[in-house]
């Protein structure tokens, strides 16, 4: 791993790993691609922890001359491929750009790879980072995803994920590209944009406005701070099998209406009001299609990789709302975006209309 290829690295989690990357590999360097949409934000990499081995460059993953120029410029050895269109509840109201990015963007950057990596697999990588929400929806007494779980995606956004799965699966099998697959389940933590659950309770109570749970409250996910699967990732990198796939969570499941309570309570403590912040929480209609439950199995990235979560529930909602509170600077330049208060219109204040 000299040359890395990061996509998507001004996004949640892509800016999140870029820091950690830079941070546990002193000798790689990172070329970070983002098209810089309503998601990502070059604020994401401000204060790096070795600026002069990173580059970025604003270019969108469809555009094929560029991903052919970038990969032979900058020598690129390894791809960790974020990039995509991330919102469930935005590919609902507007699947087109899930069906670009999500799978056509992913297979003009596996072109790309095969291209420039013809016949000389060795020492080289392609990971895609995907998600849990390709398995679909558990009942309370299912068990945990699989690896070898079917996939059943039940949103255009997981639908559009299952699609790039298959097609990094499909380069792996007949082109022999070194691929890697990790799923992972719902991340939180730093620098997640305020359209995501997490971010939104915290900023919509600060704000003293109405803390909105889709439907009875009571879908799962399984939580997982960034940080743990900026670690996941990078043993997958080092360590994991071309061809495989991993899943990745975090073992807390706690249902929406709870984790809402919790970070309510949180907040009461780091930043009291005249009252509680649940007298905020406001049942809206639910999301169409709302998947009720994820849960992963991990045991494989833990017998083959020896990797577990270092974060539950409790430290990390914690740290995270500390988090926002210490940079409301970056949240008032997010929130100030037209774009931003456009969505908001969209989705909550015409939601059920
Ligand atoms: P995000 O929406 O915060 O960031 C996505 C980034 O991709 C943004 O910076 C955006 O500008 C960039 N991007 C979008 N379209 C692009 C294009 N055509 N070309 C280049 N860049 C483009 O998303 P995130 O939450 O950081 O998720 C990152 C990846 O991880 C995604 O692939 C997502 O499916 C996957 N994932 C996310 C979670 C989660 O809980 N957030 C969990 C599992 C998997
Ligand atoms: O499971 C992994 C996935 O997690 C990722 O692949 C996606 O990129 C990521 O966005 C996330 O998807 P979810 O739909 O699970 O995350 P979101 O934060 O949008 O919603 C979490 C739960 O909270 C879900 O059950 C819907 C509910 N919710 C969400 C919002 C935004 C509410 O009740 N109210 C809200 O306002």
């Amino acid at each position: 791993m000299q040359n890395v290829l990061v996509t998507g690295g001004a996004g949640f989690i892509g800016s999140n790993f870029v820091r950690y990357l830079l941070q546990v590999e002193l000798n790689v360097r990172v070329l970070n691609l983002d098209a810089l949409t309503y998601a990502g934000s070059l604020e994401n990499l401000k204060d790096l922890p070795d600026e002069s081995r990173h580059t970025f460059i604003q270019g969108d993953i469809c555009d094929g001359k560029l991903m052919d120029k970038i990969f032979s410029e900058y020598k690129i050895d390894t791809v960790v491929h974020f990039a995509a269109e991330s919102h469930v509840d935005r590919s609902i109201l507007g699947p087109a750009p899930f069906v670009q990015t999500n799978i056509v963007g992913t297979f003009t950057l596996l072109e790309a790879a095969r291209q420039a990596w013809a016949g000389e697999g060795i020492g080289k990588r392609f990971h895609h980072v995907s998600t849990d929400e390709v398995f679909g929806s558990l009942n309370p007494s299912d068990l945990a995803f699989t690896e070898s779980t079917s996939y059943e995606p039940r949103s255009p956004y997981s639908a559009s994920k299952a699609s790039s799965d298959h097609l990094v699966r499909a380069y792996f099998h007949t082109y022999g590209l070194p691929a890697t697959i990790t799923n992972c389940s719902n991340n939180y933590g730093p620098y997640q944009f305020p359209e995501k659950l997490i971010p939104l309770m915290i900023l919509n109570a600060l704000q003293g406005k109405p803390l909105p749970v889709y439907g009875d409250g009571k879908q799962i996910r399984d939580w997982l701070y960034v940080e743990d699967h900026c670690e996941a990732i990078y043993l997958v990198l080092k360590n994991g099998r071309p061809g495989e796939t991993y899943n990745i969570g975090g073992g807390n499941q706690p249902c929406n209406i709870d984790l809402v309570h919790e970070l309510c309570s949180i907040l009461d403590e780091l930043k009291p009001i005249s009252k509680s912040y649940k007298e905020l929480i406001t049942y809206v209609p639910d999301r169409p299609g709302h998947d009720r439950r994820y849960a992963m199995d991990i045991t494989k990235i833990q017998n083959e990789l020896g990797w577990i979560p270092m974060h539950d529930i409790e430290t990390g909602l914690r740290a995270t709302v500390k988090w926002y509170l210490d940079h409301m600077d970056w949240v008032e330049m997010i929130m100030k975006q037209e774009r931003f208060s456009d969505w908001l219109e969209h989705n909550y204040t015409r939601r059920g209309r």
